[in-house]
């Protein structure tokens, strides 16, 4: 669930209160990009690297940074403050603005209307722990510059919806016969205890919890690779994870009906997940930047 106060062009309020123009851009064209980052115990995990990539999605879409990383820092922690989170998940965006009227080639002045607000964190059903989640293969039909976190998400939603339809929880992308990524996951591919996952490029977005496996994979001496992945090793893997901002790492226990390995949440998910919860809770009162 949402929690009430929300941060609007600078103002603090509660959200169902916050307006925007219809003519800002974003309710446009989708003319805006955002992040998502992940709160543990009142603390914005990997800011820095949500915000490198939230300057780097501005670029993608010519537009300047409008707050330094301390600044939106601040935001954050006045958005968990101000609603006393503790897990939780931030949601920032930054639209190119409103002007009055409407032109696909934006003139130079316009203001960017800023919004950040904070959804609880529901814990984890017991029941996805134990058995997993299923998932489904769809081709990828998004645009070229997926590295860019655009809020103009109209495949990635019909693509996670061709997944709910089916009773699954993500829809896993192929193209030109190779993995991508999930609607809104970062997949990870374990054969023969050796994590890989696609190589980042415009193809796919980058993630930051996909960074998170990496390293923590290497505490646990499990080799990881970032590696183009063909359908086939896709569908003879030992073990899939998703890798994502709002809920960590969840295993992959069945993909288009097909058991995954053993049809059950594996081994190494099990020693991936235990370090990442431990890691959250190690950097508990640690300055978020
Ligand atoms: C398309 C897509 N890929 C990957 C991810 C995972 O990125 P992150 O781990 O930074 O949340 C997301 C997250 O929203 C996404 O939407």
């Amino acid at each position: 669930m949402p929690l009430p106060i929300c941060c609007l062009n600078g103002a603090y309020l509660p959200l169902s209160e916050a307006r925007v123009s219809p003519l800002d851009r974003a309710f446009l064209f989708g003319d805006a990009v955002y992040e998502v980052v992940p709160v543990y115990a009142a603390r914005p995990f990997r800011l820095r690297e949500h915000l490198e990539r939230l300057d780097r999605s501005l670029a993608g879409i010519r537009m300047a940074a409008p707050l330094s990383h301390p600044d939106w820092a601040r935001l954050c922690q006045e958005l968990i403050t101000r609603n006393s989170a503790h897990d939780a998940y931030l949601y920032l965006q930054v639209t190119r603005g409103a002007e009055f009227g409407r032109n696909h080639a934006w003139p130079e002045n316009l203001t960017p209307t800023l919004f950040g607000y904070i959804t609880a964190l529901e814990p984890l059903s017991p029941l996805i722990v134990e058995k997993g989640v299923a998932a489904i293969t769809a081709p990828d039909t998004r645009w070229a510059r997926r590295d860019i976190k655009s809020t103009a998400l109209l495949a990635n939603i019909l693509l996670k919806k061709i997944s709910a339809d089916a009773g699954a929880f993500e829809t896993i992308l192929l193209e030109n016969g190779e993995l991508t990524e999930g609607s809104s996951t970062t997949v990870h591919v374990i054969k023969e205890g050796i994590v890989q996952t696609p190589p980042n490029g415009h193809h796919i977005l980058p993630g930051t919890t996909r960074d998170v496996v990496t390293d923590l994979a290497a505490g646990l001496n499990l080799p990881c690779r970032s590696a183009r992945i063909a359908e086939a090793n896709l569908r003879d893997a030992d073990e899939i994870w998703l890798a994502f901002s709002t809920r960590g790492i969840l295993p992959v226990t069945t993909l288009d009906g097909a058991a995954v390995g053993t049809g059950k949440p594996g081994p190494w998910f099990k020693r991936i997940s235990g370090a990442f919860h431990d890691y959250t809770k190690a950097l508990a009162g640690t300055p978020a930047l």
